[in-house]
């Protein structure tokens, strides 16, 4: 790192699930992503609290503290666990709340963690009470407590297990238990990004895919990116694959325009599903207040999704609101989606 962090050991070796993953078998959206944190674009606090805590963790010879990442999907909580393994030195497990369905399941990966590994738990505040549990002295301890027998009889052992860091991340920071909060060290919250900010990850992007892209192009799909790298980054593909086949093999805008208007991307980054959301409230529901359970049920969509994909970035450009009573559309919703506010009133 240039402002002197020290790099122990090899490149962070990844094992998911107990498959380990050998680096030329990464898809085409992973090889985007930034390997060593000072080629990480945007999230500046995050960013500069994990290069301290990482340094003076490397400077005592300590694992990391557990860090825990929150926020919407596609912001980088992931790319930031690989990093962190990167950065330390460590091999990198990857696993999540919804696939660890017995205490069991977790201890098999804990017990196999070495010295300095980093344990990613994607999803966390899917992961059941029983799991919960066995993770307490884990993450406190570095050690799993087995019981035997029930009642009177029960003995419980403890087994040491080697110091790891864990790496948490939750798109729903509310459903965390308070104890299991309370035992990571660093926390923090990932926002969306600034148009600037996207700007240069498209950039970056385009010059690892040999893509040519002027900057009026780039501006333009940063702000119809909904602040997610995860989306600038395949939208820029979509938009290559137009320019080969419709163009020259140059972004330009009007490549940007048709590309994304084929992926039914709108002027304000909206999704046909964030659309549909919108009008929903609007038509059936008189523009709110309504509950989310009505809206998924109409929707034939999971409350979960629009709660984790599609509504805080309408929260964040104030389309939709939250209200004690339900979900509400805001008046720049109805001039969005082409309603005149009058409708609204009646
Ligand atoms: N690609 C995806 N996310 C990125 C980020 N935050 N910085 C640089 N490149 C990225």
């Amino acid at each position: 790192m240039s402002d002197g962090l020290l790099i122990r050991g090899a490149p962070a070796q990844e094992i998911v699930n107990g498959t380990c993953l050998p680096d030329d078998h990464e898809s085409e959206l992973q090889s985007l992503r930034p390997q060593r944190i000072d080629d990480y674009i945007g999230q500046r606090e995050v960013v500069d609290s994990l290069k301290i805590a990482i340094q003076a963790a490397v400077f005592r010879g300590e694992p990391l503290e557990h860090v825990l990442f929150h926020g919407p999907p596609g912001l980088g909580k992931t790319t930031l666990a690989h990093i962190i393994a990167r950065e330390m030195g460590g091999r990198l497990t990857v696993t999540s709340g919804p696939a660890l369905e017995k205490g069991g399941d977790l201890i098999g990966i804990l017990t196999h963690l070495e010295e300095g590994d980093i344990l990613f738990i994607d999803e966390i505040h899917r992961m059941t009470k029983a799991v919960e549990e066995f993770l307490y002295p884990a993450m406190e301890d570095f050690a799993v407590d087995f019981v035997f027998d029930k009642g009177i009889h029960a003995r419980s052992h403890r087994y040491r297990l080697n110091r790891f860091t864990l790496v948490g991340a939750t798109t729903r920071v509310g459903l965390l238990s308070a104890p299991l909060r309370d035992r990571f060290g660093l926390f923090r919250n990932l926002d969306f990004y600034s148009a600037e900010n996207l700007v240069d990850i498209i950039k970056r992007s385009a010059s690892i895919l040999d893509i040519s892209i002027n900057n009026d192009s780039a501006s333009s799909l940063a702000h119809r990116s909904r602040g997610t790298p995860r989306i600038v980054n395949r939208l820029l593909k979509r938009v290559r694959d137009f320019a080969q086949v419709r163009g020259d093999g140059h972004i330009n805008q009007e490549l940007v325009q048709a590309a994304l208007a084929l992926e039914g991307v709108d002027e304000k980054g909206l999704t046909g599903l964030d659309r549909r959301y919108l009008k929903t409230i609007i038509d059936y529901y008189h523009g709110g207040p309504v509950g989310i359970e009505a809206i998924a049920a109409t929707l034939q969509e999971e409350a979960d999704t629009l709660v984790d994909v599609v509504e805080p970035f309408l929260l964040k450009i104030g389309l939709v609101m939250r209200t004690s009573s339900g979900r509400k559309a805001s008046e720049a919703a109805y001039r969005h989606l082409g309603y005149s506010v009058q409708e609204k009133l009646f």
